[in-house]
């Protein structure tokens, strides 16, 4: 997709479709009263004849209007002017690009002119963006017959010639992020016999190159000799060879302490011995969807040459039950020390999470983030709108829910209170690695939190906001736009 931004009227336009905003209540914009003014009254009579009221994400299009050059003018409703805010901008672009017919191959927006409370012409033009590559994304779909390419190949954003250079650094920031989760959801989406601990290797080395990051992938051999016994316990019942995939972006000043973000990255998780229940398992390839997070917010700050200091941590292995699988009543030692107990094998987020986080220690981070689709209990406690945030530092989840605002990409607070921590409790080790079904994802965080006393730590479940099921199966590329707005303030901060 190629975005530019322009100015000028929209009648004057040579284009597939300019796309246009009407309130409710049949209240033209200054680019649809343009058109109206052009067309001899061509819009209001639409307007008046019942075919669009303004309410919001209603769209009517129409074909060679006299008077405007384009083949098409898109008439997209508001809703009331008075709430119009930047959630329902972001919603009119997705409702626009949706309705935008077949054969439109290039479009122009007259969406980013319009007043938005708290929302400058940089944040429109990104939101712009992002959502336009949000809703074109295709699946690279492995079928005989190779997908039709994309017709929609150029969009234009009108804006005041005065925000011109505003505008160009929106776009520039929200393709980054684009790619970004662009990357994630391809990862997400590959099947797991294609995207295995390996290949996630191999593309982290493939980013390394193209942005300069430094990388490191360690092998089974080198993991054995860091002493990651609960990682190692989950990556034995496979023959898949297990990955700690080590990426640094060090753009910022030396003297600078790292943010480490800390995937999960289990590329498919079967439950192992504690077998999980067959139906929608081919879901579980989307195991890996934290891994694939800090890989797509690596891409997206490479991308901007962002100037901070970061480490991407990635433990990856597959979860299988094998012989040689560990079993429930097996106790591992993790890279801590701590002893474990395993009284279910489907818990293994946590076991590869935890000595990834142990790890991180050596990179004396500012703060520590992991990513994971953790547990069930999250999706049940908060569904699919919000990911799961627990911290042991206020200030750092604060940081993280307000990027998670600006982002669209939101997360909510969750408890991380010392009363939960014994429902963790072992007769025969230091710690269970399950607490019972009361409070899973929060008991799921109170083990995690064992393993992060050394620094600022916070995790987010993202089991419910990763992938959608149904027919619209497929990786939603959260919470890249969280993580890469979290960082982006956070060099704004360090400068
Ligand atoms: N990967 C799953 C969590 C999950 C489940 C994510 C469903 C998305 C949808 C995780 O490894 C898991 O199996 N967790 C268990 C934990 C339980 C055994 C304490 C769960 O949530 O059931
Ligand atoms: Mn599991
Ligand atoms: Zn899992």
């Amino acid at each position: 997709m190629e975005f530019s931004i322009k100015n000028g009227n929209p009648e004057k336009q040579r284009v597939d479709c300019v796309i246009v905003g009407v309130f409710e209540g049949r209240k033209l914009t200054e680019a649809a009263k343009c058109l109206d003014e052009a067309s001899n009254k061509a819009i209001s009579a639409v307007l008046k004849s019942g075919d669009m009221d303004g309410k919001l994400n209603a769209t009517v299009t129409l074909h060679q209007v006299s008077g405007v050059a384009s083949a098409r003018v898109m008439l997209v409703g508001l809703g009331k002017q008075a709430e119009f805010a930047e959630r329902q901008y972001r919603q009119v672009v997705r409702a626009a690009v949706k309705a935008l017919p077949k054969g439109v191959a290039s479009a122009s927006f007259f969406l980013s002119e319009i007043a938005i409370k708290k929302a400058n012409t940089q944040t429109k033009a990104a939101q712009l963006v992002e959502v336009v590559m949000d809703t074109t994304y295709q699946v690279n779909a492995i079928k005989a017959k190779k997908a039709e390419p994309k017709v929609l190949t150029k969009i234009a954003i009108y804006v005041d010639k005065s925000e011109n250079t505003q505008a160009e650094a929106g776009v520039k920031h929200g393709l980054a992020i684009s790619v970004g989760v662009s990357l994630a959801k391809d990862l997400g989406n590959l099947p797991p016999n294609i995207c295995t601990p390996t290949y996630l290797g191999e593309q982290a080395k493939k980013l390394a190159k193209q942005y300069g990051f430094k990388v490191e992938v360690l092998d089974k051999a080198e993991i054995v000799k860091l002493g990651m016994g609960s990682f190692l316990g989950v990556a034995q019942g496979s023959v898949e060879p297990p990955r700690l995939i080590v990426l640094q972006h060090l753009k910022g000043k030396k003297s600078q302490k790292p943010v480490a973000l800390v995937g999960k990255g289990i590329t498919f998780d079967t439950g192992g011995i504690s077998l999980k229940p067959g139906a929608d398992m081919d879901e579980m390839k989307y195991d890996m969807c934290g891994a694939a997070s800090v890989l797509g917010t690596f891409k997206a700050i490479g991308e901007m040459g962002l100037a901070i200091n970061a480490v991407g941590i990635i433990p990856t292995c597959e979860n299988m039950p094998d012989a040689g699988a560990i079993k429930p009543g097996d106790i591992l030692t993790s890279m801590s020390g701590q002893t474990i107990e395993i009284l279910n094998t489907d818990a293994e987020g946590r076991l590869i999470l935890c000595d990834a986080l142990t790890y991180a220690e050596r990179f004396e981070p500012s703060a520590v983030v992991d990513i994971a689709t953790l547990t069930g209990a999250c999706v049940i406690a908060l569904g699919h709108h919000p990911s799961g945030l627990f911290s042991n530092k206020d200030a750092l989840a604060h940081e993280l829910l307000a990027a998670g605002e600006m982002a669209h990409d939101r997360a909510w607070h969750m408890p991380l209170w010392e009363e939960f921590q014994s429902q963790l409790d072992s007769n025969f080790a230091d710690m269970a690695n399950i607490g019972g079904r009361a409070g899973g994802s929060i008991t799921a965080a109170c083990f995690l939190s064992r393993y992060a006393k050394k620094y600022d730590w916070a995790h987010l479940d993202i089991a419910g906001t990763a992938w959608k099921s149904g027919k619209e199966k497929g990786g939603t590329g959260r919470p890249v736009p969280l993580l890469t707005t979290f960082l982006v303030q956070r060099a704004l901060k360090v400068k």
